[in-house]
């Protein structure tokens, strides 16, 4: 089959195509007529968010019936000469020599017309929606930002470790968790039968919440390793940060005390940030333009200067000070909403902020128990217009004081022989942390809902595609 040149390439590349004979292949974002004889056409191919301008005949002997039924969101091939401009906002344009029209879009029943569409009507086409300005940008942040991740880490010397999307345990210990079963719903079972007996796993078994517990273990054989994959929680929370499914990164790393992680966590956000600000710069510039107009500032903050780190303590003693109006009350021992981690990092401090040192009550089994004995050594990032991003912690080495913790957060020894054996056997300390893919692409796109962010968001009520 016939390949054409991606139009990214062509505009990176311009000098070397002009004049020459080239190729292309896309999906017609607009066409129009002129008075003069020569049709415009603004062709995508996905590659970039810029159209190629293309410059078509319509008497043209070839293809002059053929382009008169073309329409948005065909799908052709242009080859013509490649020249410079002289009309207005574009560089270069491409004067079609032919013409090949490979499938046709009904003007009367294609949705994507020329005109600006809801997030929330894309989201029912979710089929058509990566072929949107904003949705196509994206997406291509979100490709750059998960390669980057795996440069990140490999330069460091981790280790990428594929840790189960079905488990048997419950990291966060929250209890949201989806179950995986062959149990026809048709067929109950009896009373006093063990009802796990004809399961496929003959015990309940779940889809991941978190790959730490498992990353742990090859911290403590590997020493640097990171978990990427897709995350699961039941919250029935439909709010524009939460999603059923999700992707997280989880760095694990022995001999790395809570301070080392939290330099690593900055580390990791500030060349994020830093690779989409300098690879991604056209669909970030269209992201400031029409969706967050404070994002470059933003970005450019976090890639350059320090984060401020604060206690939960100093956070709870921020808050109360503040004379803003909470919709849930701030008191010390209490989770911090997002609207209290939004007026810390846009209000106070506008940069990210990290926290640290939580309410030991608040916190899962594995956090280290700092020496107050009231607080683990916990730490939250959170980012302006986002909230929290990373959720981390040193974790708890000492065998006794993890039982303990076990056995105040009601979590069956017995079920997590293995976890306390890593502590009986060359236990380190050690620490990790999860980064929210798609809450980072808030923050780094500014798109407000993270059901945009995501090529298909499972929430509530929602699997469809
Ligand atoms: O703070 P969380 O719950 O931490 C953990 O799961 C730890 N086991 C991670 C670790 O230490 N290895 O989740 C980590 C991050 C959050 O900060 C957030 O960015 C993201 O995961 N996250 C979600 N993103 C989208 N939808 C949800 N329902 C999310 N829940 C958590
Ligand atoms: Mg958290």
């Amino acid at each position: 089959m016939e390949k054409g040149v991606l139009i990214a390439d062509l505009f990176r590349n311009e000098h070397e195509y002009i004049g020459k004979k080239t190729l292309v292949q896309g999906w017609v974002r607009t066409k129009r007529d002129s008075k003069a004889g020569i049709g415009f056409i603004e062709l995508n191919d996905g590659s970039c968010l810029k159209n190629l301008q293309v410059i078509a005949e319509l008497e043209h002997p070839d293809y002059g019936e053929l382009l008169k039924r073309i329409t948005t969101g065909s799908a052709i091939l242009v080859e013509g000469t490649l020249s410079l401009s002289p009309g207005k906002g574009q560089s270069v344009e491409l004067r079609a020599e032919r013409i090949h029209l490979y499938g046709w879009a009904d003007p009367a029943l294609y949705p994507l017309q020329k005109k600006r569409h809801s997030f929330e009507y894309l989201r029912q086409i979710a089929h058509l929606r990566p072929r949107t300005n904003t949705i196509g940008a994206a997406a291509r942040v979100r490709n750059r930002l998960s390669y980057a991740i795996h440069q990140f880490f490999q330069d460091l010397g981790f280790h990428y470790i594929h840790t189960p999307i079905i488990t048997a345990s419950d990291c966060e210990g929250a209890g949201e968790i989806f179950r995986v079963t062959t149990l026809d719903p048709a067929h109950p079972v009896f009373e006093g039968e063990d009802p796990y007996r004809n399961d496929f796993f003959a015990k309940p078994a779940f889809l991941t919440v978190s790959g730490q517990l498992q990353a742990e273990i090859y911290a403590l054989a590997l020493g640097r390793v990171y978990s990427f994959g897709p995350t699961f929680r039941a919250e029935n929370s439909n709010t524009s940060r939460h999603l059923a499914e999700f992707w997280m990164v989880e760095p694990e790393m022995a001999f790395f005390d809570l301070k080392d992680d939290l330099d690593l966590a900055q580390a990791f956000i500030k060349k994020l940030v830093t690779v989409a600000l300098n690879d991604c710069r056209e669909d970030l510039e269209f992201f400031a333009r029409f969706i967050e107009p404070e994002l470059t500032g933003r970005l450019q903050t976090a890639a350059e200067s320090a984060f401020e780190v604060i206690s939960y303590t100093e956070a709870v003693d921020i808050l109360l000070k503040s004379a803003e109006q909470f919709s849930f009350p701030v008191e010390w021992g209490h989770d911090l909403q997002a609207e209290h981690e939004r007026y810390l990092t846009e209000r106070v401090f506008r940069k990210p902020v990290g926290i640290v040192n939580f309410p030991r009550s608040l916190k899962p089994f594995y956090m280290r128990v700092n020496d107050d004995e009231k607080t683990v050594a916990a730490m939250d990032i959170l980012v302006p217009g986002t909230g929290e991003i990373i959720g981390g912690s040193q974790r708890e080495e000492r065998p006794e004081m993890l039982l303990e913790q076990m056995r105040l957060k009601g979590i069956s020894a017995d079920d997590y022989k293995w976890y306390l054996e890593l502590r009986q056997f060359g236990s380190v300390p050690h620490s990790g942390f999860g980064l929210g893919l798609e809450r980072l692409m808030q923050f780094v796109t500014g798109i407000p809902n993270i059901r945009e962010v995501i090529p298909f968001p499972r929430t509530p009520g929602h699997a469809e595609f």
